[in-house]
This record gives C-alpha cells, structure tokens and sequence, in this order.
C-alpha cells in the first residue's frame, strides 16, 4: 500500500476517499497523529501529516522514528512524502516541483536511527542513493502522464530549523551543491532505509531561499500562498497516478 506523508501545505489530501482513522501506538511512542486509511486513484493508500492536524508539531520536534514505524506497521509498502523547500539553484522557483535524487543532512541531535543500542547487532545501512530509483522513477512517469513538469534531480540540504538560514548559510549549502533546502527530510529518508521501505520525496518550492531572488531583503511566505495552492493541486495528482500505477500492493 502506498503511504503518504504530507507536509506543510498538504495537512491533508483532498482526493483520498477515507474509510477510517487509526491511533498507532509504537514502541517510539506517538506518531504526529492519527493515520488516516482511504482509497486514492483506485487504490488503497495511507496518508499521515507530518506536523499533526492542527499543523503544532515543528520540524525538529517530529517524532520521525514513530512515523515510519506506525507506517510499516500499518501496511506501507511504499512511502511518498511531500515537503515544501526552498530554491537555492538558479533555475528554481516558487511554484516548481522537485523529484531530490540525493540528500547533505545539516540537522544535529534528532533520534535519527532505530540501531541505537539495545543490544541488537551494530548496524550500517547503506545510503549511497538515499532515495528508491524505481519509485523516483515512477513519480516522474506519473508527472509526464498527468503531463505536469517536475525537475529531475536535486540535492536536498536538511537543516535544523525551525529559524530560516542565514544568506551566508544559504551561499555555503550552494557551494556546497545544494539545490532546495527544507527542515524535515532528515532522518525521515534514512529511517525509512532502516525499515527497509523504498521511500522518495516530492519537493514543491514555495519560496526562494533567504538572500535569493524574491528573498533578497527576507522571506515573505505570506506572498506565496496563490502559487502553493497551484503547486499542492499538481501534487495531488501525481500521488493519484503514482498510486494507480503502485497498484493494490
Ligand atoms: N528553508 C528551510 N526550509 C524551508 C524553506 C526554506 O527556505 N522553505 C520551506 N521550507
């Protein structure tokens, strides 16, 4: 089953069918809320907001090894998740659509495996490509069917919020080879690889990152809310796609 996990900007999908509400319960103890089950292109999904309902929780205070833990538990054979970031590489802007293809992980002092000790073996997962290639290659096919543009490819620069970047720390990610930054892409990724679910995320940029393009003199989210509607109406149909060709697994 394919499983959602929607960020700022998509607390909810509008074209799941919900047939129910779960409360998981894990040994990490509480995910960010209820899961909600449903039906999306046909198919059967799984969607969970990464910040809570009421949008409360902050980057750095998300329970990530909940989440994924309740999502294995309850089913998900497949994880999409979907965060807004901002542009850093010239050719980005508010409203674009990024498919990541690798990840600098900037963040400190998150719980950010499930080997932490415990007496299980020491554990060292592989993440030279920390996304699925089969599934980035499927959210790409399904943005060409529903013939909506996304960029290719991207280096996604996780830092720790929840403050913005200084420009100075913007200029640094892109020497750095950084293409969008956001603030929760990490450790979810790498605990998904734990769990061993092919996970790839769907970047929609709704601002310029601090000291670029339209944030030279600051970040005005408020500005940007018209070309984020847009863009989460485009997203909702990839995942529709990306779900009907996932099929019932
Ligand atoms: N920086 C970090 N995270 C973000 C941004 C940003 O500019 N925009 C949306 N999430």
């Amino acid at each position: 089953m394919l499983a959602i996990i929607g960020g700022s900007g998509l607390t909810q999908l509008s074209n799941l069918e919900v047939s129910h509400r779960e409360v998981v319960r894990t040994p990490y103890g509480e995910p960010s809320g209820a899961l909600t089950f449903g039906r999306v292109g046909g198919r059967d999904a799984l969607f969970l907001a990464r910040h809570g309902h009421g949008h409360s929780i902050p980057p750095h205070l998300v329970n990530y090894r909940a989440n994924l833990w309740a999502l294995k538990e309850s089913g998900a054979k497949y994880i999409v998740s979907v965060a807004s970031v901002g542009g850093i590489r010239a050719d980005l802007n508010p409203g674009d659509i990024v498919i990541p293809h690798q990840i600098i992980d900037y963040t400190w002092g998150r719980k950010n495996t499930y080997f932490d000790g415990n007496g299980a073996p020491v554990t060292h997962v592989d993440f030279t490509e920390p996304y699925d290639a089969p599934l980035r290659r499927q959210l790409l096919a399904a943005a060409t069917a529903v013939d909506i543009p996304v960029k290719d490819g991207g280096v996604y620069g996780a830092t720790q919020g929840p403050r913005l970047e200084t420009a100075a720390e913007i200029d640094r990610f892109e020497r750095d080879g950084v293409a969008v930054v956001g603030m929760t892409g990490m450790p979810e990724a790498v605990l998904a690889r734990e769990l061993g679910i092919p996970y790839a995320a769907i970047n929609l940029i709704s601002n310029h990152a601090a000291g670029r393009g339209q944030s030279a003199d600051g970040i005005h989210f408020e500005r940007l809310e018209e070309v984020l509607r847009t863009a989460m109406g485009q997203v909702r149909k990839v995942i529709e796609q990306v779900a009907l060709r996932a099929g019932d697994r």
